[in-house]
């Protein structure tokens, strides 16, 4: 799973421009047919003659986009997805083609007044027109930042959400027997507002829908109230601002996971969304249910996890799979 996980993480896909990762799924997942809908979402999909459960992961990371160059070559960005500007300044980022960057941070008198506004991108250029040679506006980069090995606790950028794809990938390729029609759907474009799991619910047309996504924890020091921590085990949400776990998914998943001895927490998030946020919103309605894995650092260049949970979050996964559901 760690190998998986780096190649995954490690990967090139802000919103929007999910190809590469796509292709690494793709490859893992060799004995299926699989489809690339019109938005860019890769459906996976096992064929069966009980209820479609449609799993979902999305493939995007927060990012930016070019939005100026100024005529030393200095690139002014935009946002894209939940990017807090505190943790900017001195970061890296990488564009599509390979061009890299350090983020740099005007002279601020306080710097509780730090915005976008006041950071920019360096690529070592001199002047505009070499800067051009290299980057255009409209061009997308993502953060970069190397997976290190901490034993259990592993740390990446994109651990939101590539840890999902991981456990989604595993899944489809350790599938248990099951009668149920089981859909894999590697989203797009989650991170600025679900609009990829919008679509492919729509054209999925499940029964049940689980979404697989990373959440906050309250386990480091002065962390927000929050009981959810790593190591813990999967974490089976029952709110965030995006849905209300439909109750007899959610005590579906509680009660898989005590048949299965698979360690479990119950999880309110008190903001954020997932896939499932439109997945049970589809047609005229889809319960759903969240899979969570306890993530650190949030949004942040090094999001750690507990690869128990990434195990546990499978367990739960494979277990939903084969469930008898009404
Ligand atoms: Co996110
Ligand atoms: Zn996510």
């Amino acid at each position: 799973m760690k190998e998986l996980l780096q190649r995954l993480t490690q990967a090139y896909g802000p919103s929007g421009s999910e190809d590469k990762v796509r292709e690494i799924i793709k490859a893992e997942l060799p004995g299926y047919e699989t489809k690339t809908d019109a938005l860019g979402n890769l459906i996976v999909e096992k064929k069966g003659s009980k209820n479609k459960i449609m799993f979902s992961a999305h493939m995007d990371e927060i990012g930016i986009i070019v939005t100026h160059i100024d005529k030393e070559g200095f690139l002014r960005f935009d946002f894209v997805g939940g990017v807090n500007p505190f943790h900017l300044p001195g970061e890296r980022v990488e564009f599509k083609n390979g061009t890299l960057g350090v983020i740099g941070l005007e002279k601020l008198d306080k710097i509780s007044d730090l915005t976008k506004a006041n950071l920019y991108i360096d690529i070592g250029a001199e002047n505009k027109e070499e800067a051009m040679k290299l980057v255009r506006v409209g061009d997308f980069a993502s953060f970069t930042s190397p997976f290190i090995d901490l034993g259990n606790k592993v740390v990446s950028k994109a651990m939101d959400n590539r840890s999902a794809c991981a456990v989604l990938i595993k899944l489809m390729q350790e599938l248990p027997e099951t009668q149920n029609h089981i859909v894999a759907v590697f989203t797009v474009q989650e991170e600025v507002g679900l609009r990829g799991a919008r679509t492919a619910a729509f054209g999925v047309d499940p029964d049940y829908g689980i979404a697989l996504d990373v959440t906050a924890t309250g386990d480091t020091p002065k962390a927000m109230t929050m009981e959810v921590g790593l190591g813990k085990g999967a974490a089976i949400k029952v709110k965030d601002n995006s849905l209300l776990t439909h109750p007899y998914v959610k005590d579906k998943l509680i009660e898989l996971a005590e048949q299965n001895n698979i360690p479990y927490q119950m999880e309110v998030l008190e903001f954020g969304g997932t896939d499932a946020g439109v997945i049970h919103l589809s047609r005229s309605g889809v319960p759903s249910g969240v899979i969570s894995i306890p993530c650190r650092y949030l949004h942040g260049r090094s999001e750690m996890l507990d690869t128990r949970d990434l195990e546990a979050a499978l367990a739960l996964a494979k277990a939903f799979a084969k469930a008898d559901l009404k």
